[in-house]
């Protein structure tokens, strides 16, 4: 029997992202199919398990410096499963009047979140595909809770690099430009070329038997994503030299994976 948190219809027969992220940080909402999925991983290219740790570090980071910047909104699309340091827990510790939006395409990564943000009147959950900007943009639960004639922080950490060149994530991230306003930020990190090439490759290709195939992109080619927002200082960078937490220094550089933020084009 399957356990109450699966909603009808989860397919727990083919390894999915949100799942196989949510083992890789000790979560609890995964399958057999992505444990095996998360462990094939990590022996075709040792370190993967460590990247997700280090992406969901950024992460935090990030959240942290968007607060700190004036930002009580945020956006995260392609949230995933609520696990450690989930951005409404970092956000509201750092302004407690923060409201978060999360959205994933993945119904188990939205159904937990809306189980656990239960009560918390300035965070919710919904389903959406960051393909389709539009719809999240226009969703009622979005537009009620989120006012987008004040600066907003749009997320996209570790989601990008899960849409292919005919999807057009520059198209994407200009119509998430276009519906902010000036002093909005987006923060993104995204797969890029890895020493170990083979063992990247293998994961590559690992990732195509889940509904979403990765797509490791050249820094320069993530910045080129970013249509309608300029990256601030330090720049799209290994997200471990993202703003490192004093103690972090001594930890091993994360080159894998490159993230910043940046801030919407005034003339965007
Ligand atoms: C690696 S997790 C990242 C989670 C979180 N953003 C973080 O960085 O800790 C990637 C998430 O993107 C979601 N995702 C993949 N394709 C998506 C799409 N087209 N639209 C929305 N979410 C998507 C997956 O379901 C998964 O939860």
């Amino acid at each position: 029997m399957l356990p109450e948190w699966v909603p009808d219809g989860v397919d727990i027969t083919t390894p999915n992202a949100a799942r196989v992220y949510d083992y890789a940080l000790g979560g609890f909402h995964n399958f057999e199919v992505d444990r095996r999925f998360a462990e094939d991983a990590e022996r075709a290219w040792p370190g993967v398990i460590q990247l997700a740790h280090d992406n969901r570090a950024f992460l935090g980071r990030a959240v942290r410096w968007l607060a700190g910047n004036g930002i009580r909104q945020f956006l995260d699309i392609g949230s995933g499963i609520p696990t450690l340091g989930n951005v409404h827990e970092v956000a509201q510790y750092a302004a407690a009047d923060a409201r978060i939006v999360y959205v994933d395409i993945d119904p188990v990564a939205v159904a937990h979140s809306q189980r656990i943000l239960a009560g918390n009147r300035h965070a919710t959950a919904v389903q959406g595909d960051v393909r389709r900007p539009q719809d999240i943009l226009g969703h009622p639960t979005v537009t009620d809770l989120l006012d987008f004639s004040r600066p907003i922080g749009v997320l996209m950490v570790a989601v990008l690099h899960f849409i292919g060149g005919p999807d057009d994530p520059a198209r994407i991230l200009r119509e998430f430009a276009d519906a902010t306003v000036a002093g909005s930020y987006v923060a993104v990190s995204h797969s890029v070329p890895a020493e170990d090439a083979a063992g990247q490759e293998n994961v590559r290709r690992l990732y195509q038997r889940t509904p979403t195939s990765l797509h490791v992109r050249t820094p320069a080619e993530v910045v080129g994503l970013l249509a309608g927002w300029q990256v601030l200082d330090p720049g799209l960078v290994p997200i471990s030299d993202w703003h490192p937490d004093p103690e972090d220094a001594d930890d091993p550089a994360q080159r894998s994976a490159f993230g910043g933020v940046a801030r919407k084009l005034s003339t965007g």
